[in-house]
């Protein structure tokens, strides 16, 4: 990119002239966030795509999520500012073994956390976001059987919130188990009026810890509402943006990792997107999302099922 572009200027003009619409995740970097036409967490990006009237959609987001804009609205042109930001959730539960998973317990119905890949997407009877996992497990009888997949620390969190027995796939994120338990109550020992807040893909430890749990759209609702002044975040730093713009008198204290060397709080998918990849991709409309038709076809009825129980 030409270093003397005004890039924000330049991204305006492009978005106008192409009829674009920029969806930005709470976990991009600031200046996307700040550009984007809607900020949201996984539930809102989908709910958004699906009502928007633009050619283009640029999810600025991870792959899955560039995936469901396009299972959702197979006629637009789905773009993703870099195509290798991926997600070790979704890697972490391969399609062939997970439906090779599901052949075995024939009689039971398949719940998907939404950071799957399409295939995965494929064998799932109805897709969650941790916004509204609770609502949609709820929504079957107690005596359901269930499998979900594929985050473990989200699964046992509804497991134990509901009181079922649901049977797990064994997948994380490599983003939310990095958080250190002695650091967090070091942290709150530092600042006793601090309220913890969690993301539910965290470890049952943490979790144990927090004084409220929930999506990043619900941290940061809650951290608006609160009257507490002082909060530790326990998931992508990226979120600490939204909420200091929103509430700018109140500290956010991301949650340390175990490794104080590295930035494990950060995606590191996530934050594969800049303000030049957006450019460029909205110059170029490159890379592009495809998902293929038959997988589409089926992964494109769980979804819809989760965005109808979610009205
Ligand atoms: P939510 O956006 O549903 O809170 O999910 C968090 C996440 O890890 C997205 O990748
Ligand atoms: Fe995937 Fe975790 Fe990154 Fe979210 S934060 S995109 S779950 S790796």
């Amino acid at each position: 990119v030409d270093k003397s572009i005004d890039l924000k200027k330049a991204i305006n003009e492009l978005k106008k002239e192409k009829n674009a619409v920029i969806l930005g995740h709470y976990y991009q970097q600031g200046e996307i966030q700040d550009i984007a036409d809607f900020v949201g967490d996984s539930l809102a990006l989908a709910q958004w795509a699906a009502k928007t009237t633009a050619d283009i959609i640029v999810l600025c987001g991870v792959h899955f999520m560039g995936e469901t804009a396009k299972i959702l609205c197979p006629d637009k042109k789905v773009l993703v500012p870099d195509l290798n930001a991926g997600c070790s959730l979704a890697d972490s539960c391969p399609a062939d073994d997970f439906a090779r998973f599901v052949n075995e317990h024939p009689g039971y119905t398949v719940i998907s956390y939404v950071n799957t890949t399409a295939a995965v997407k494929a064998v799932t009877d109805v897709v969650v976001t941790s916004t509204n996992a609770k609502q949609i497990v709820e929504s079957f009888p107690k005596d359901e059987k269930i499998i979900f997949g594929p985050d473990r620390n989200l699964g046992n969190y509804i497991n134990s919130i509901t009181n079922r027995n649901m049977l797990l796939w064994d997948g994380a994120c490599h983003v939310h188990e990095q958080f250190s338990v002695e650091k967090i109550v070091e942290l709150k020992a530092q600042y006793p009026d601090a309220v913890v807040l969690a993301h539910p893909e965290c470890k049952s430890v943490v979790l144990k810890l927090a004084d409220f749990v929930g999506s990043t759209a619900a941290l940061l609702k809650h951290a608006v509402q609160s009257d507490a002044q002082c909060f530790i975040v326990a998931t992508e730093s990226g979120i600490l943006h939204e909420m200091q713009k929103k509430c700018p008198q109140k500290t956010f204290i991301p949650a340390p990792p175990n490794d104080s060397t590295c930035a494990c709080n950060e995606c590191s998918f996530m934050r594969l997107n800049t303000m030049e990849k957006l450019y460029n991709c909205l110059k170029y409309e490159f890379p592009e999302i495809e998902v293929d038709s038959e997988v589409a076809k089926k992964a494109v009825l769980p979804i819809k099922r989760m965005l109808d129980i979610s009205e």
